[in-house]
């Protein structure tokens, strides 16, 4: 349970799940996934495989496990892989990519924002020269966390995949937000799915449940990734227990659009504190990013004045203050948020 009195919006990880969540768990039917007879898991893969309209979906207990997975499961050792300079991928998944595949991750500024196709061609590498790693697989991020849960579009990704096929890459997706996304931009999630070799979301943020991700693609690359799976030591057993919360957790995707538009309005009431800067524009989800630069304070000490008053946030690094809504914060608790931020500055 979040303490009475405290707001936390520092990530919608925090989520607790519904009563439905609980009781569903309570009454899965469950058996041994490793031989993949667990029925509940095995309706919970069918079912997200058939929203992003993907062949195949494989249950993994995290974002970061799913993500892994994909770079494990497309690369080989040596190889190259291009992700955005902010992704997830590169700043908090503890250099897995290099420990676990041996592959190199190399950052793009900007990669999803405008002209990011063309700047692709600047760092595909071929391997032909004896000095230089292959090129073989681009991450895309939707939404985008360090920046601020900011969308990309279907024609934007759309456009990264194709110029990323010409060079021969695959494309993975770490979708760990894509149905903010979808909600946001009014689209079917598998829209901004489409023609991508694997897709990852995660079912234990804003969706509410209390573990697990799932990662989709072909057929083929979901049997190689469910045996990589194993390997990691990620085989589970009466996993239907946690697939019950899934299947509640991706009934409650429209929800999302609560979550949005308490963004929004913490955004406008923040953007009206003396001394903060919020970007209206890059508030396109669950998340308000905004810069407290203008308040005399970095990050730290303005996480701690806060904290002081009962009120929980993050920061991705320098002046920047993230702020994330999500199930358990109601409208009441935004306009508190808004009044204790106002309250140190007046
Ligand atoms: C964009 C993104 N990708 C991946 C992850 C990793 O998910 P997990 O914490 O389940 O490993 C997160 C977690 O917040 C995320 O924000």
């Amino acid at each position: 349970m979040i303490p009475l009195n405290v707001i936390d919006l520092r990530s919608d990880t925090l989520t607790v799940p519904t009563p439905e969540m609980r009781r569903a768990m309570a009454q899965a039917e469950v058996g041994d996934d490793v031989y993949g007879e667990d029925p509940t898991l095995n309706r919970l893969e069918a079912e997200a495989a058939a929203l992003l309209k993907k062949e195949a979906a494989l249950f993994v207990p995290s974002g970061t496990m799913g993500n892994q997975l994909a770079i494990m499961t497309h690369c080989r050792r040596g190889d190259e892989v291009l992700v955005d300079a902010e992704s997830h991928i590169l700043h908090y998944e503890v250099a897995a990519a290099a420990v676990l595949t041996g592959a190199q991750l190399r950052p793009i500024p900007g990669l999803h924002g405008p002209g990011g196709a063309e700047k692709m061609v600047e760092f595909v590498r071929n391997g032909g020269d004896d000095h230089q790693p292959p090129t073989t697989l681009l991450c895309l991020e939707n939404t985008h966390n360090r920046q601020g849960g900011t969308v990309i579009d279907a024609e934007t990704t759309r456009s990264l995949l194709k110029k990323a096929r010409s060079f021969g890459l695959k494309v993975h997706l770490d979708g760990a937000r894509i149905f903010n996304a979808a909600v946001s931009l009014g689209r079917d999630p598998a829209d901004l799915a489409e023609g991508l070799d694997s897709v990852m979301f995660c079912l234990s943020k804003g969706l509410s449940a209390p573990v697990g991700s799932l990662l989709l693609g072909s057929g083929d690359f979901i049997r190689r990734a469910r045996k990589n799976r194993k390997l990691l030591g990620g085989g589970m057993r009466q996993a239907g227990v946690l697939a019950a919360a899934g299947l509640e957790a991706l009934n409650m995707r429209h929800r999302l659009a609560e979550d949005h538009a308490h963004a929004r309005l913490l955004a406008r009431g923040l953007s009206r504190v003396p001394g903060i800067a919020v970007d209206m524009e890059t508030v396109q989800t669950n998340m308000v990013l905004m810069d407290v630069q203008g308040t005399g304070h970095d990050a730290p000490s303005f996480l701690s004045l806060l904290a002081d008053r009962g009120l929980k946030a993050g920061s991705p690094g320098g002046s920047k203050v993230r702020l994330v809504t999500h199930k358990d914060v109601g409208e009441k608790d935004v306009h508190k948020a808004v009044e204790i931020i106002r309250g140190i500055f007046s």
